[in-house]
């Protein structure tokens, strides 16, 4: 199977989505030229180009796409080609309504946008596959192809009657019987009982709460119908182009797909990184979730990734859109590399003229070469040729894995449940970014990985816990490892139904707690105090413990005297339980505790904080993300592959600055 490497030609990728379609062609000599001028080596084309390529059904335009791949290869410019079924022509919705999706209520969500495909169409599957053979036999062995970029950040659901009959197919295949279907929706609540399969639906609107169990199973649907089309588009390119990776970009941290599964499917693991919504680079939060969505992506891959898309400045999706202040597009993609991306690539290289997206930045801005903008571009890509030599080195082992699941976060943020305030995203960054903060190495993994090569083990938030993860979870500790868990995790089954005592007896008897009483969700706002003076909130238990040693109690509110931090000791492991969330400062701090406990080691001690240290290779990253300088003490000299300079025993990171250490020779 081809990988990552097969792109890369001993560089760092450097590059952007390239839609040459939007201008007139003389555009490209200068596109070739400055992308030269600024380093690029790799151009994402023809991502949202079908009705370019395919302006009436059937017809082909591909000599504007012979030229463009033509002269980027002459300038010894590779390029990832996308198939363009992100983005159906308006001829297909028109001809085809039912490729267009239909929302909860019915209602067609009609071209003019982008998305607009309903996974579960045989006519846009077959389309789709039609236009993507053409251009797989067309391109499939140009010199210039390195990369193929099935579609585009999928994530269109659709809730129409040919999605409905698909989804029967699958719950079939899920359920095997009626029967088991009505037992694993427990459809015996609220007379929700299915006579047969022709009545079961996509979770349409209904008059109030729907059916959890429906819910999730859709989630996880709409996850595989998504797959198909990938897999069916993949399945084309790679006949055509054997030894040519495939990959398609995903939205990190999105709900939509179960990044897991789908990373199984790919050849490179891509990615496309934009603020969080809650956080952008002007908040201390933003470098943390850099580090976050890094450490996902490359837990998905195995190792080594790709940024496919990030803003060379301001995005234009936020109702205020403030730019990358100097510094910080440098230091989140060097970020990125520290974490084993192998290449950093923007949308897009030109900013366009016209469209939704005019207003967002690009590698070549609108105020041209002469711009500030491309002079950090510049900039940027004479960085990432100076760091070549780290091409295909590992990210230095981490010791920690914190748990995230699709299916968990699927369940984790229904409605009907005890404090709509908990929400899965915020707990998952939340507990990584303590662990970030005190410069603790960690991987993602899903619950029911081998976790035998860590340490540590801990899950923020898993409320659906099935019965293959528990058992990961117990073979962990009793073979040595520490496990900390955060409140109401291992709550309900594979189906969403609560475990009998309401915490899986598996994990109840690991954590050493005797009964789980009441859940105890505490209102938006409201305060707890431990008896060790931190301050914990959103959440507590009402809790009695077997055989656990209470590490810190209730000191205030109705709980008080009750059981705030465990831990129970099983061999050589430990399993610790917090029935609340604690304050980040404190978590951070009952964190780090653990960690040394675990025998975990931060990849610098005493670092000032906001300075990140990433091991990657022979490389130790320095990154500093505060607005003053910073001296770092360094134990041995160490040359700075970003200026060449030796540092003897420490060296001063500007605001906003970075290095990229290895031992002096
Ligand atoms: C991505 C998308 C790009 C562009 C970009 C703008 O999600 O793949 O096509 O829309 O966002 O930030
Ligand atoms: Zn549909």
């Amino acid at each position: 199977m081809p990988g990552l490497d097969d792109a890369l030609r001993g560089r760092l990728l450097f590059g952007g989505d390239y839609n040459p379609e939007q201008w007139p062609e003389d555009v490209l000599d200068e596109d070739v030229r400055l992308m030269r001028e600024a380093g690029v080596n790799l151009a994402t084309v023809g991502v949202f180009s079908w009705a370019t390529l395919e302006p009436r059904p059937g017809a082909r335009e591909f000599g504007w796409l012979d030229r463009v791949m033509d002269a980027l290869d002459a300038a010894g410019i590779g390029v990832c080609l996308a198939t363009p079924t992100a983005s159906p022509p308006p001829w297909l919705g028109a001809r085809h309504p039912e490729t267009l999706p239909r929302d909860e209520h019915g209602g067609v969500v009609w071209y003019g946008s982008r998305n607009h495909f309903c996974a579960s169409s045989a006519a846009y599957r077959e389309h789709a596959a039609r236009i993507t053979t053409d251009l797989a036999r067309r391109y499939g062995d140009h010199p210039a192809l390195r990369l193929w970029h099935v579609n585009n950040e999928y994530g269109t659901a659709c809730w129409c009657d040919e999605t409905a009959a698909h989804f029967r197919r699958w719950l079939r295949a899920r359920h095997h019987d009626l029967a088991g279907l009505n037992a694993a929706w427990g459809t015996a609540f609220w007379s929700q009982r299915y006579d047969s399969w022709d009545e079961i639906l996509p979770p349409r609107r209904a008059q109030y709460l729907g059916n959890p169990t429906q819910a999730l199973d859709f989630r996880r649907f709409t996850s595989d119908a998504l797959l198909e089309c990938y897999q069916a588009e993949r399945d084309i390119v790679a006949a055509h182009s054997p030894g040519v990776p495939v990959t398609s970009n995903q939205m990190p941290l999105f709900p939509g797909l179960d990044g897991w599964r789908w990373a199984e499917e790919q050849d490179v693991v891509s990615v496309d990184v934009y603020p969080d919504p809650a956080v952008d680079w002007r908040d201390p939060a933003g470098p943390a979730h850099g580090a976050l969505v890094a450490d996902l992506t490359r837990s998905q891959a195995g190792g080594r990734w790709l940024l496919m898309e990030q803003a060379a400045s301001a995005v234009n999706f936020r109702p205020v859109n403030v730019p990358k202040p100097p510094g910080v597009l440098r230091q989140w993609s060097l970020q990125a590399v520290a974490r084993g991306a192998d290449g950093v690539c923007f949308f897009q290289w030109r900013a366009s003229r016209q469209g939704s997206e005019k207003y967002h930045s690009a590698m070549l801005p609108h105020a041209g070469p002469a711009s500030r903008g491309f002079a950090r571009v510049r900039e940027l890509g004479a960085d990432l040729e100076r760091l070549s030599g780290l091409v295909g080195t590992p990210v230095a082992d981490a010791g920690i894995a914190v748990l995230h699941d699709w299916p968990a976060w699927w369940a984790g943020q229904q409605p009907g449940r005890p404090s709509a305030s908990v929400d899965y995203r915020e707990l998952l960054s939340g507990w990584h970014h303590a662990l970030w903060r005190r410069n603790l190495p960690t991987d993602l993994a899903r619950p029911d990985a081998d976790l035998g090569r860590y340490r540590m083990v801990v899950a923020p938030h898993l409320p659906l816990l099935d019965d293959a993860a528990l058992a990961r979870l117990v073979d962990f500790v009793h073979g040595g490892g520490t496990l900390v868990c955060g409140f109401f995790t291992g709550v309900t089954d594979a189906d969403d139904r609560v475990r009998p005592g309401g915490l899986a007896p598996a994990l109840r008897s690991l954590l050493g707690l005797a009964t789980v009483h009441e859940w105890w969700p505490l209102p938006d706002g409201a305060a707890l105090t431990l008896d060790d003076g931190t301050r914990a909130g959103l959440w507590s238990e009402d809790v009695d413990v077997a055989d656990a040693e209470v590490l810190a109690r209730y000191a205030d509110g109705e709980l008080a005297g009750g059981p705030a931090v465990t831990r129970a000791r099983r061999g050589a492991g430990s399993a610790w339980y917090l029935t609340t969330l604690p304050r980040p400062e404190a978590l951070a701090a009952l964190l780090a505790r653990a960690a040394e406990a675990a025998g975990v080691a931060p990849t610098l001690p005493g670092l000032p904080d906001g300075v990140e240290a990433v091991r990657r290779g022979p490389a130790l990253f320095l990154l500093n993300h505060t607005t003053e300088p910073v001296t770092v003490l360094l134990p041995s000299p160490r040359t700075d592959l970003l200026t060449g300079r030796v540092h003897q025993d420490g060296i001063t990171l500007a605001r906003r600055g970075a290095a990229v250490l290895t031992p002096t020779k």
